[in-house]
């Protein structure tokens, strides 16, 4: 691999656990002012510090994020829908790779929708990328994102993540579902897993995230289930417990319940 692209690579994925804790906080982009995502800034600032990335489109990071950070950034650069619109799969790229490299980013990330109305088009707009990033050495981060009516099931997202791997992408994002071992074994990239919506317990966050790490997973990009919880800074340090010490979920719990009190 090219040293640009590995040097990106590693700043992303810890070369020491080869594991990963990136915070999604790019909801915005169709959500728009998602709770406690309303200001963005003041919602990372708490957290930058233990994220091994950040994963913001382009206005969160330009308004709510100190350009002196030493946090590697994953940019979000696919969009064009919105949660009132036609279809939440009608997404082309809006931001261009000048503008990540101006950004110094470490790695750009965008959504496919497969088995969607748009899937050709968000297919089209991941090779694309990728053949636009790999001049730059830019990883490219895809998102299996899933329309409301679709199933997360293992065959469903193995194709998902396997269809992005194909495509060029360098890392792919999914969600964790039964049998997740079996997404990772056909996915030739490392794969990052979603929180998706905040989950009843904490409790159930750790054992998501632990699960995920032992089938495979080099670890997060997780959002609301971290700063939609009472106690962000406790709950991202438990999360990185999993992923980086290989915490259970009981220890997690334990680490959450202590740090939540300082
Ligand atoms: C939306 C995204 C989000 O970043 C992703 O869903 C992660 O956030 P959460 O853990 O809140 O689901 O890529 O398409």
């Amino acid at each position: 691999m090219d040293w640009g692209m590995q040097n990106r690579i590693s700043h992303i994925i810890r070369p020491k656990t080869g594991r990963t804790v990136m915070l999604a906080v790019d909801h915005g982009y169709f959500l728009g002012p998602t709770s406690r995502l309303e200001n963005a800034g003041a919602t990372i600032e708490p957290l930058l510090e233990y994220a091994d990335a950040l994963m913001p489109a382009r206005g969160v990071l330009r308004t709510g994020v100190d350009p002196a950070t030493s946090t590697p950034i994953v940019l979000r650069v696919s969009g064009g829908n919105s949660i009132v619109g036609e279809d939440l799969s009608r997404e082309g790229i809006t931001t261009s790779v000048e503008d990540a490299l101006r950004l110094n980013v470490a790695a750009v990330a965008m959504s496919i929708y497969v088995g969607s109305q748009y899937e050709h088009q968000t297919l089209m707009n991941l090779g694309n990328l990728v053949n636009e990033c790999e001049r730059y050495g830019m990883p490219v981060v895809a998102v299996t994102a899933v329309g409301k009516d679709m199933v997360r099931d293992t065959r469903y997202l193995g194709l998902c993540c396997r269809i992005a791997a194909e495509l060029g992408a360098r890392i792919v994002k999914t969600y964790y579902t039964d049998d997740f071992h079996k997404v990772v074994e056909g996915c030739p990239v490392p794969i990052v897993v979603a929180g998706g919506k905040q989950m009843d317990t904490e409790m159930d966050v750790f054992e998501l995230v632990h699960g995920a790490i032992s089938e495979g997973a080099v670890g997060v990009d997780m959002g609301r289930n971290i700063w939609q919880n009472d106690h962000p800074v406790a709950m991202i340090q438990a999360v990185r417990s999993v992923v980086h010490e290989d915490f259970t979920p009981k220890e997690a719990m334990d680490l959450y319940n202590s740090e939540k009190g300082k």
